[in-house]
């Protein structure tokens, strides 16, 4: 059996470059000899060893570009091109998939997560999850294609309209792509709150009115800037206690809150305080395929500059540091590995 080098989850906390056997072809998968892959809170959640379906060992990683080694089936497809990786895997049978929405799939699956991904030399990807990497977009960039494509889809569920005001709280990958997809999509102004300066330096770069919430009370803060009635549209990407509170006390009466974040435990939230003021509350998930087209779209024609969201470009035999850098919002922001 030939083998591969693999960046694999062992345990909770450990990580480590081992081999693994090259996956087989199913018909209908390309082999895919990946350039890039990045890590992603959910990557982070199993490296914390809470994720509950991913089983060690494991190859991570969902957020990957690469070159098509070799097909098995019929494709538009040609070896040698460049693609990136739409991880999302439904079923076809479930009311969702059968209503078109793949992306809320009753058993929604993730290359990375209950196969393995793209922290290895190859992955085994079906046809159907593979985008063409348009010339003139790197490699590097075309691995940020995933978050993009949340950030996409989360705009795109939310009710935002042209000179909408827009609260984020949270500025890691997702809370700083839904701010610039946000004030391309006609925001007039987005101010985005963390606890990181490096991560609120980040925001001030693209555009967006930092906040850091160990310095300023938010709330207050974000009353004061909208003449006292909070913004349009809230997002809350932080995913804990204080933001879900804050969450609410910003949007302003009739506006609406968008929960992306993953909570780890359920919030407290104020429905009779949302109630009293008509707020609205969505949530996202994932993204649909054509979302995903569109973040490759926005990147390419340069709507969407992901160069300052690299914070790491690391070979993966660093998968190790990787994680170690990940762990720290105070200096990075999306490690990427090149095998
Ligand atoms: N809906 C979806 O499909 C989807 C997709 C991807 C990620 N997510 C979720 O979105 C969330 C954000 O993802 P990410 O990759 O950007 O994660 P992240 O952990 O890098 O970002 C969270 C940020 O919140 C900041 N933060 C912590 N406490 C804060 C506070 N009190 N006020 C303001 N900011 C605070 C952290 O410093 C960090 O920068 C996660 O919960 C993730 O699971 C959801
Ligand atoms: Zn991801
Ligand atoms: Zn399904």
């Amino acid at each position: 059996m030939a083998v591969m080098k693999a960046g694999l989850y062992i345990s909770e906390k450990q990580v480590m470059v081992g081999q693994i056997e090259i996956p087989d072809l199913q018909p209908g998968e390309a082999l895919i000899k990946v350039a890039y892959a990045g890590i992603c809170g959910t990557d982070m959640m199993i490296y914390s060893g809470k994720h509950p379906r991913a089983q060690a060992p494991l190859a991570m990683g969902h957020e990957f570009s690469g070159v098509i080694e070799r097909i098995n089936g019929e494709s538009s497809f040609a070896v040698g091109n460049r693609v990136v990786v739409e991880p999302t895997l439904s079923c076809g049978t479930c009311a969702a998939c059968m209503a078109g929405e793949h992306h809320v799939c009753k058993t929604l699956k993730l290359i990375g997560i209950d196969k393995h991904g793209g922290f290895a030399e190859y992955a085994a990807v079906p046809l159907d999850r593979l985008h063409l990497i348009p010339e003139g977009l790197s490699d590097a960039h075309a691995a940020l294609a995933e978050p993009v494509a949340v950030a996409v889809h989360t705009v795109r569920r939310s009710n935002l309209k042209i000179g909408d005001s827009v609260v984020i709280l949270g500025a890691g990958p997702i809370g700083l792509l839904i701010g610039a997809i946000a004030k391309h999509a006609g925001a007039s102004e987005v101010i985005i709150s963390d606890i990181s300066e490096y991560r609120l330096e980040k925001a001030k770069q693209l555009g967006l009115t930092p906040l850091n919430a160990k310095d300023v009370n938010i709330t207050e803060d974000v009353l004061k800037r909208t003449g006292g009635n909070g913004a349009d549209v809230v997002f809350e990407v932080a995913g804990n206690q204080i933001t879900a509170k804050q969450m609410i006390e910003t949007v302003r009466t009739q506006g609406q809150v968008v929960v992306v974040s993953v909570y780890k435990q359920p919030p407290m939230i104020d429905l009779a305080a949302m109630h009293f003021r008509e707020i609205s509350l969505t949530t996202t998930r994932c993204y649909s395929k054509g979302d995903f087209a569109k973040a490759i779209r926005l990147m390419h024609n340069g709507a969407i500059d992901v160069s300052s969201f690299i914070s790491h470009d690391l070979p993966l035999d660093r998968i190790e540091e990787g994680f170690q850098f990940m762990s720290n919002p105070d200096v990075s922001l999306k490690v990427l590995f090149h095998p």
